[in-house]
């Protein structure tokens, strides 16, 4: 994959972090507001770290974390892609699709536009076989996002996320997944009208 790559949306473009995305990434990955749903805020070593893992997996995998910019408003809105899940669970090794934008981009339906765009992306060009999103069960937003793109809540997918402390309020999550991702691939490759 090229490093300008990228995918376009009617409002948005999804496209490789650049060093210019760092400060403000760190930003929203301090906002408490922004990270109310994960044991705690980013510092900025965290965030440059977590910068270049996705940069890496762009490289390696072909697939990772775009970076979103509204078209001719907002150069870097935070990130809406596919990261892959490798810590213990009954569901897992899969690849998950997650989002997490600064608070002013939020109410827009800016989440959903970008997350559509990258599940395709992820099932028709990189050949992705499963996908699925978990939030902390009060995560209510991000939830919605799940269910706007089609996903629905597997009852049977209720975990504690083995990465987050015991007793921590955010560890128990939810798990979502396409009814039938066979047919979302199929729709998105133009395969069936
Ligand atoms: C999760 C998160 C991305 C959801 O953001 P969001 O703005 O609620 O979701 P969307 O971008 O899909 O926008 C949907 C909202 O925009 C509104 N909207 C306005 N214009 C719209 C348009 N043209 N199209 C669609 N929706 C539009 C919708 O009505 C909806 O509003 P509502 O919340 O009042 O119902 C955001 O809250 C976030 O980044 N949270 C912090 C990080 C996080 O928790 N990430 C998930 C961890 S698993």
């Amino acid at each position: 994959m090229t490093d300008d790559a990228c995918i376009r949306t009617d409002r948005l473009v999804l496209r490789r972090f650049r060093d210019a995305d760092r400060g403000p990434f760190a930003e929203l990955n301090a906002d408490p507001r922004v990270m109310e749903h994960f044991v705690r805020p980013l510092t900025r070593a965290e965030s440059d770290d977590f910068v270049d893992r996705i940069e890496e997996r762009f490289r390696k995998q072909g697939y990772s974390l775009w970076a979103v910019e509204v078209r001719g408003s907002d150069p870097f809105i935070g990130y809406v892609g596919l990261w892959d899940a490798t810590f213990e669970a009954p569901f897992t090794p899969t690849v998950e699709v997650g989002w997490r934008l600064a608070a002013r981009a939020w109410g827009h339906g800016y989440a959903t536009e970008a997350a559509e765009a990258a599940v395709d992306d992820g099932l028709v060009r990189v050949g992705v076989r499963d996908i699925v999103s978990f939030t902390a069960a009060a995560n209510l937003r991000s939830r919605a996002v799940m269910e706007r793109i089609g996903m629905v809540r597997d009852p049977d997918g209720d975990f504690l996320h083995p990465a987050v402390p015991e007793d921590h309020p955010v560890r128990p999550h939810v798990l979502y997944r396409f009814p039938d991702l066979e047919l979302r691939r199929r729709e998105a490759a133009g395969e069936v009208a």
